[in-house]
């Protein structure tokens, strides 16, 4: 998962798709989220490569939630995989963006009778997170003839503690203990097609858990469902391709994981009475998370018990690091990285949010920074826009898509105005 597009010149001045940040940054003012169309591509097409080496056929379903902006779904889109939604306006922009939507899926949990209507109206495969919804879809007349579940296979993994989705404390799918139960019940419904389901967690960098939990499948549909007579469409061992964020962190190998995964596939699949299942993955990260910078301006330089470095990109523009205590990368442009073991040197980033939660864990170094310096915030395209809200009255930022040599504002910045405009009965002055 080689970052290709962003490039550092001798000067230290960075660039994207050979396209200058700090022009971008003076062009279209900070905050801004700056994504590279090619380095998605690049990394859609890396995956499907790995995929087709080891599988006869397989699915692939981008989690829009990483990134939803239609500008960027086109992108995807445009490599032929499926998408994956967890909201109906989600599912709507995939719609429009053109995704197949028969190869595509929503996983939503907790639904509203309005969020199933959506989804079933949409075309997508439903990804049930609780086979008991099946009696509410047979109430509300749309039970789909396509199904799948979620099952919660009872372990789980991931970056933070947050972002583990199996496992007893997750508050995703049913446990796997119920997986007969579930297609028992669905096949009495009248359901005709299954899938089946599982994303236990996100940012995971280790190749051997892809197997791991592909056998907990294996093991789970051979105990529970194998002698029901039914066929799987597809076995979806969710997302949670990880990316490196630190230095210290070494890529995902995505060749080991698959191969292994295929193995895993190979070794279970003839003993199995099941047809033949495609592989389905749903990631969204791995997409998209390298494809983005997120540019940002020191506001102030201030030496207090520590030392803090302001910007203007605070956990409004940005939230992982108050969220989760997430480590992104940062590069001052057009300075050397600096690395100094006097702590007169050490920095704690901030923004300028009113909480204490809106720091960027583990001090750093910088040169003397000062205000107006220009700082790079890297691997923001995932999870970075679709994340920022107008906490403290602040505006979203822009976004640009940067394609080839071309540069497209794929967002404007928000005006004081757009954040006030759902007011009723009040303009602002
Ligand atoms: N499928 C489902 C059902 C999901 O809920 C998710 C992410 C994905 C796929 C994609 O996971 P990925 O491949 O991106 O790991 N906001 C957090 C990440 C939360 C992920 C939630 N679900 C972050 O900023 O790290």
């Amino acid at each position: 998962n080689e970052v290709f597009m962003l490039k550092k010149n001798d000067s230290n001045y960075y660039s994207m798709n050979d396209i200058s940040l700090a022009e971008l940054a003076d062009k279209y003012q900070t905050p801004l989220y700056v994504y590279s169309a090619d380095q998605i591509r690049k990394n859609i097409q890396h995956l499907q490569s790995v995929l087709a080496k080891y599988f006869d056929s397989y699915r692939i379903q981008y989690a829009v939630k990483a990134n939803t902006n239609p500008h960027v779904l086109k992108i995807v889109k445009e490599t032929g995989i499926g998408a994956d939604c967890s909201s109906p306006l989600e599912l709507r922009l995939a719609k429009q963006a053109g995704f197949p939507m028969d190869r595509s899926t929503y996983t939503g949990n907790y639904e509203s009778p309005e969020d199933f209507k959506r989804a079933v109206e949409s075309g997508v495969n439903l990804n049930l997170d609780d086979y008991h919804r099946i009696t509410d879809l047979k109430e509300m007349g749309i039970l789909p003839e396509f199904v799948s579940f979620r099952i919660n296979p009872g372990i789980g993994r991931g970056g933070f503690e947050q972002i583990v989705t199996g496992g007893a404390d997750a508050k995703f799918g049913f446990p796997y203990e119920e997986t007969r139960k579930a297609y028992q019940t669905a096949i009495e419904a009248g359901v005709k097609r299954f899938g089946i389901h599982m994303m236990t967690g996100s940012n995971i960098l280790e190749p051997f858990y892809f197997a791991e939990i592909t056998q907990k499948i294996f093991t789970i549909i051979e105990n529970s469902i194998n002698d029901l007579g039914i066929e799987l469409e597809f076995i979806n061992i969710g997302g949670g391709l990880g990316v490196p964020y630190t230095k210290e962190e070494e890529a995902l190998d995505l060749d080991q994981s698959f191969k292994m995964v295929s193995e895993v596939f190979k070794k279970n699949l003839p003993n199995l009475n099941i047809g033949n299942p495609e592989i389905a993955l749903e990631p969204g990260r791995y997409l998209v998370a390298n494809s983005g910078v997120l540019l940002s301006k020191v506001t102030h330089v201030k030496r207090s018990y520590r030392n803090y470095v302001g910007i203007d990109a605070g956990m409004s523009t940005l939230l992982r690091p108050a969220m989760y205590k997430a480590f992104h990368d940062v590069k001052m442009d057009g300075q050397e990285d600096f690395l100094s073991n006097e702590p007169s040197d050490h920095y704690r980033i901030c923004g300028q949010i009113c909480e204490n939660s809106d720091i960027h864990p583990l001090d750093r170094s910088f040169n003397q920074p000062k205000a107006g310096d220009l700082m790079l915030i890297e691997n923001a395209g995932a999870y970075g826009f679709t994340m920022s809200s107008n906490y403290n009255n602040r505006v979203r930022p822009a976004e640009i898509l940067l394609d080839g040599s071309s540069e497209k504002v794929i967002r404007v910045r928000e005006t004081e105005e757009d954040v006030l405009k759902n007011v009723p009965d009040f303009e602002l002055k």
